[in-house]
């Protein structure tokens, strides 16, 4: 579905990002793996890919600085000589009992990151995706958009940002042939929540939650396939919400 496709996933070491990059390069896109950290990891996930048979390179860098993203963008183009999808996934996240717990600085992280990272890669990749007249940009929210808590102040707004910044987007650059949307996962068993997940509270979260289990990477990947391919040539501004039905109302 992918062949001769060209995709970059941000924060794509780990997590959901690691399952999303696998997941399109299974279709046939070749991979731009974006890290901060983890190298190793990171280079296992090249071989992965390239087992599969795919190419992938990797490329070292914080989305939050401008200058960074600008270069992830180039390598990308340099590299392949394109870019047909950008799935921008390197997020943080930040969760403290109450919002008084936020300082000013951790408040700017998560948006830096969060929100203005995926501004930056966007901006970045629409200009090349502009020159060819095709492309899919896919934004991670998150369900903390649907169900703010109090402590998740600062990442639910970053959050819902990105899902304002993507419908904006997707109504500026339709004209150009550039569809772009978002997926919000629900709870998904990653390193991001691991702490928060005892037993007991994975139990508590899971009985809320009408399928009953936590999502896997796998399952929001599908989602971002689904959004990255022609399957939804038509669909442009949305949003897919990957979370068993939690936020149903
Ligand atoms: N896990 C969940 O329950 C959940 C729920 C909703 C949304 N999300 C979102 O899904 C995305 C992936 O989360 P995850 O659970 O896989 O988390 P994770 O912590 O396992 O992975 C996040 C990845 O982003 C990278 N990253 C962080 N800051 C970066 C930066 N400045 N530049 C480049 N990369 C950076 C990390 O190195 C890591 O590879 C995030 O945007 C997160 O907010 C996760």
């Amino acid at each position: 579905m992918l062949k001769g496709k060209v995709a970059v996933v941000t924060g794509a070491s780990k997590g959901i990002g690691r399952a999303i990059a696998v997941e399109l390069a299974k279709n046939g896109a070749d991979i731009v793996i974006n890290y901060c950290s983890s190298e190793k990891a990171a280079k296992d996930l090249k071989k992965i890919i390239e087992d599969l048979g795919s190419k992938a390179v990797l490329c070292c860098c914080d989305v939050s600085v401008p200058e960074q993203s600008k270069a992830l963008i180039d390598l990308a183009v340099n590299e392949f000589g394109k870019i047909d999808i950008l799935v921008n996934n390197a997020g943080i996240g930040l969760a403290p009992p109450s919002a008084l717990d936020i300082s000013n600085e951790d408040f700017a992280k998560v948006i830096d990151i969060n929100l203005k990272g995926t501004f930056y890669c966007s901006m970045e990749a629409i200009k090349e995706m502009m020159k060819n007249k095709s492309g899919k940009i896919i934004g991670i929210s998150s369900s903390a958009v649907e169900q703010p808590r109090g402590g998740t102040a600062a990442y639910s707004a970053s959050k819902s940002g990105v899902e304002l910044l993507m419908r904006s987007l997707a109504q500026e650059f339709g004209p150009y042939g550039i569809n772009v949307n978002t997926v919000a996962p629900g709870p998904t068993e990653t390193e991001m929540l691991k702490d928060f997940f005892t037993p007991e509270r994975k139990k508590e979260v899971e009985s809320g939650i009408p399928l009953r289990r936590l999502a896997t990477p796998k399952d929001i990947a599908k989602a971002v396939l689904f959004l990255a391919t022609d399957q939804s040539e038509y669909i442009t501004g949305q949003k897919i919400l990957v979370d068993g039905g939690r936020t149903i109302r």
